[in-house]
Order: C-alpha cells, then sequence, then structure tokens
C-alpha cells in the first residue's frame, strides 16, 4: 500500500529536497561567505551516507521525486559520486542532480555522470578573472571553465550557470553572460541576492524585472517554460535553443508553489530557505528510530513549513548564511 504523501498545511505537496552534503567551502563568494568563516560543523554530526540515504528512501516512499546535491560545496564531500549512486537507485527517485561552485568539476564530472547525476548546475557569476577573484575570494574562472568542458564532454545537458546579479558587481556583465551561454548551449539562470546572512544583506540587490525586460528586446526572447517546477521564470530563443531564467525572491516571490525542502549536513531538515522553521533528524537516526518512527517525524516536519519566506519584509531575519542550506 503507498502511504499518503508529504503534503504541507498550505495543501503544497513536497516532492523535492535539496541535499547539503558538506557545509564547506574551498569559495568565499561576497555573498555567502564571510571572508574568516569558521563555524563549520564537525565531523562527528555529518549524516553518513547510509543515515542520509536511509532518510532520503523513506521521503522517497512519501512522494520525493527529485534530489538536488548542495552545499557547501558538495565535491569537497569525500566520495560523493557514491552516495549519487545510492540515491540514484532509491524506489521512486527519477532524478538525482547537483549544483557546483565547478572548482572541483573537471575531476568529477565523469564519475557524476556514471553514477547517474543527471542534471547540472554550475555557479559563475563573471567571465572576467579579477572579478572571480574579487567575488568568489579566488581566481578559479580557469578551473570552472575547464570543468564546465568536462561536464559538457562527459554528457551533462543541459547544463545550468547561476549566476548573482548584483548592483555595481556583474550587471554590467550580464549581456556578456548571455552571448557566453548562447555560445556555449547552457541555460543562464539570473538570481536576486538574497539577505541571508551579513554577506547576502551587504550584497548590491538588483531586481532583475527591468533586467528581463531588456534582455527580453534585446535578444528577441519569448516566454518559456521549463520542466522541473522550479522558481525560476524562462525566457527563450523563438527556435528554443537558449534559455534564461530569472529567480526573483524579491522582486517576485514563488512560494505558493514551493514544493521542496532543504536537509543540511548534520541531518537538520529546513522547512524554508528563508526561515528558521527546522527539525533535527541525526538524533532519531543515532538513536535507534524505526522506519515508522522516521516517518512520523517526517510528517510533523513538513507540518512546520511556513507559508512563505520573508526577504522583504525582514531582511535582518536569518543569520545564517547560505553555505548551510545550499541555496
Ligand atoms: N543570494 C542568492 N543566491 C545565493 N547563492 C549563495 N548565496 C546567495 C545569496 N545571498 C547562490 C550561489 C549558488 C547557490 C549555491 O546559491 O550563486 O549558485
Ligand atoms: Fe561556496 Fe557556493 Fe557559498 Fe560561493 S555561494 S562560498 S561557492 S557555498
Amino acid at each position: 500500500m503507498t502511504p499518503p504523501p508529504l503534503i504541507d498545511r498550505y495543501g503544497r505537496a513536497i516532492e523535492y529536497v535539496r541535499v547539503s552534503v558538506t557545509d564547506r567551502c574551498d569559495l568565499r563568494c561576497s555573498y555567502c561567505l564571510p571572508k574568516d568563516f569558521h563555524g563549520f560543523e564537525e565531523p562527528e554530526h555529518w549524516l553518513t551516507f547510509a543515515e542520509s540515504t536511509r532518510l532520503l528512501g523513506l521521503m522517497a516512499r512519501l512522494g520525493t521525486r527529485r534530489i538536488r546535491l548542495t552545499g557547501g560545496e558538495p565535491l569537497l564531500r569525500r566520495n560523493l559520486p557514491q552516495l549519487a549512486a545510492a540515491l540514484a537507485r532509491l524506489p521512486g527517485i527519477e532524478e538525482v542532480a547537483l549544483s557546483t561552485n565547478g572548482t572541483q568539476l573537471a575531476r568529477h564530472a565523469q564519475a557524476l555522470r556514471d553514477a547517474g547525476v543527471r542534471r547540472l548546475n554550475v555557479s559563475l557569476d563573471s567571465l572576467r578573472a579579477e572579478r572571480v577573484a574579487q567575488v568568489n575570494g579566488r581566481d578559479v574562472l580557469p578551473q570552472v571553465l575547464e570543468g564546465l568542458g568536462a561536464a559538457k564532454a562527459a554528457g551533462f545537458a543541459p547544463i545550468k550557470i547561476n549566476t548573482v546579479a548584483m548592483a555595481g558587481v556583474n550587471e554590467d556583465e550580464i549581456d556578456q553572460l548571455v552571448a557566453y551561454c548562447m555560445a556555449e548551449g547552457f541555460i543562464l539562470r539570473l538570481i536576486e541576492a538574497m539577505p541571508m546572512g551579513d554577506t547576502g544583506r551587504q550584497t548590491g540587490f538588483l531586481d532583475l524585472q527591468p533586467v528581463k525586460a531588456r534582455l527580453c528586446a534585446r535578444f528577441g526572447l519569448v516566454d518559456a517554460v521549463l520542466p522541473g517546477g522550479g522558481p525560476a521564470r524562462y525566457l527563450a530563443t523563438p527556435d528554443g535553443r537558449f534559455s534564461l531564467g530569472f529567480i526573483t525572491p524579491l522582486s517576485q516571490h514563488f512560494c505558493a508553489t514551493c514544493n521542496r525542502v532543504r536537509l543540511t549536513v548534520d541531518g537538520t531538515m529546513y522547512l524554508c530557505l528563508g526561515q528558521e522553521e527546522k527539525f533535527e533528524f541525526r538524533p532519531l537516526l543515532r538513536g535507534g528510530a524505526s522506519d515508522d518512527d522516521l516517518v512520523a517525524a517526517l510528517r510533523r516536519a513538513i507540518e512546520l513549513k511556513p507559508e512563505r519566506h520573508e526577504f522583504r519584509e525582514k531582511p535582518h531575519k536569518l543569520v545564517r548564511f547560505m553555505s548551510m542550506t545550499g541555496g
């Protein structure tokens, strides 16, 4: 018998989970992690692959269809392809995806593909070396471009590029990023900076609505819908070969159709990117909980999911950095 799916108090079915496999990162993006940040989770608290797979297997029984591996930088977690392979084999899971900063991608692309990872999102905020160094903390542009090449060669398609659009930082480069992604066959997604932690709040917020109107006219783009049901709203060239997404949590939020929860490396489930509601699974996983106990706990956790984030109304609310939940 199929158990009833996970549905929250607002009638939203949870079919997607973002799993942060480490909170560590080899970069220090200005909008994410402070340069001198040291408050990382203790290794003893990291869920083991067996613990994560068990919990996610139960979620799959309750209707989760898609898993995205995030960080921190997920490729810093040793043997990540092994976890990806175990998750891809879970009954009910239709897709395992990965979001990465790309610095280590050249080394891991083929193994990830072989493990069954199907979709890849890579962060890239600029195509200028000195700007990457400034925004991302280190000049890793050559490594990231090499990683993108390796991902293409390994057969990932489509590859999505995530760009945080920042006023006074890279807003003058958006058209070049569009041209680059068009030429390379990547989907580009522009993201409004979210006020997570002091880093997020100090980032020059750029309203993407006028940018969208301008790019639409300049590149002759039309409205488009891409599969996945995520928060991005898309435009595309009339031939459909190039798509451009806008993730606009501030100028136009999308909470009414939110289908996701987030699991951090220490086994905490966050019910909303922009709120504090959470449920800790590690004590249950390490305290002898049965599958039935865990299913009951998952239902209690989903009950906590708030209606929406309040990035606009309460920008000072969130003290945690984006690296904890991986976007
Ligand atoms: N606002 C918006 N996006 C952010 N990211 C990290 N911090 C922020 C922020 N404050 C994005 C990165 C990356 C993903 C992991 O999260 O660009 O694509
Ligand atoms: Fe690392 Fe991603 Fe945060 Fe940049 S945004 S510091 S790549 S976790």
